[in-house]
């Protein structure tokens, strides 16, 4: 199965909202839009602040606040499907099974187009979920939510962007059942006083690139989302360029929340960017 996309630019995750509030910039028909990361109980996330900007970057310690996946599969999805969007949802559990049961539950789901397996927080330790600290821990989170999840439903992984092992995770991550990889998530970074926190935006669109360059370069079959710092039509190309079938944008949108529409009104006049057909 390959990944099959209406466009190619994507709502990153936990950047749309939930899709309301979103939708009075965008078109929500056939936009490929990433839910924030959903685990199976709500969580409350961090304590006290959980923004900070540094320099041409955004620092972020949320903490996976998440109403959990009932509320969402009650509440939010609903609303997402009725819109007309092509919903990813993005799971994250505490152990493998409970990767398991949230693929059960939300590929049942009724207009749910794919799931994101994020294996990428910054802090995953402080967000009490499963740790992939090494590429065969990204790949067994992965073989978990492949198994739970029905066979024609595209399983996307969200890796670090850790330039060392992405190769390594990449191909794990497919070897254990991926359609395709999200390269990558925020760079594990710190809040000012030192607590864990993830960098995005423009600062870490370079790190993105050079991700995005080995995974393209050393696995060409691998379908590759590039995502990290995309923030104008430039960025989009350079990762496109690069060899990703397609963008994720984020924080950009917490700025400027038509850079989406920006972006697609740009790319989806450009041949070499226009989404897969049905194979
Ligand atoms: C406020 C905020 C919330 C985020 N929430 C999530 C999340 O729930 N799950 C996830 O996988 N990534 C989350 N991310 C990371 C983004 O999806 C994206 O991978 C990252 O920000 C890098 O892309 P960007 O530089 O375009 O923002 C979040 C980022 C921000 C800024």
């Amino acid at each position: 199965m390959t990944l099959v996309l209406r466009h190619p630019v994507m709502i990153a995750a936990g950047c749309g909202g939930t899709g309301p509030e979103l939708a009075p910039y965008v078109e929500m028909a056939d936009l490929p839009f990433v839910t924030r990361t959903l685990t199976r109980d709500p969580r409350a996330g961090s304590p006290g602040a959980r923004m900070a900007e540094s320099p041409s970057g955004l620092l972020n310690a949320i903490g996976m606040d998440n109403p959990g996946v009932a509320h969402f599969l009650e509440h939010e999805l609903p609303w997402l499907v009725r819109a007309g969007a092509q919903v990813f949802v993005s799971l994250a559990g505490s152990t493998l099974g409970e990767y398991a049961e949230l693929a059960r539950r939300v590929g049942a789901a009724p207009g749910v187009a794919g799931i994101e397996v994020n294996v990428s927080a910054p802090d995953p330790g402080g967000a009490g979920i499963f740790e992939a600290r090494e590429p065969f821990h990204a790949a067994s989170a992965v073989a978990a939510v492949r198994r739970a999840t029905p066979a024609d439903l595209p399983v996307l992984a969200k890796l670090r962007p850790d330039v060392a092992r992405v190769v390594e995770s990449a191909r794990a991550a497919v070897e254990a059942g991926a359609t395709a990889v999200v390269v990558g998530n925020a760079v594990p970074a710190a809040l000012p006083g030192g607590r864990p926190a993830g960098l995005t935006g423009p600062a870490i669109a370079p790190v993105a690139l050079r991700c995005v360059t080995e995974v393209c370069g050393r696995l060409p079959q691998v379908v590759v989302v590039g995502c990290g710092g995309v923030a104008d039509v430039a960025g989009a190309r350079a990762l496109l360029g690069a060899g990703a079938a397609a963008v994720q944008v984020g924080t950009a949108l917490l700025r400027d929340p038509t850079t989406a529409m920006r972006l697609l009104a740009a790319l989806g006049t450009d041949p070499s960017t226009r989404p897969r057909e049905e194979p």
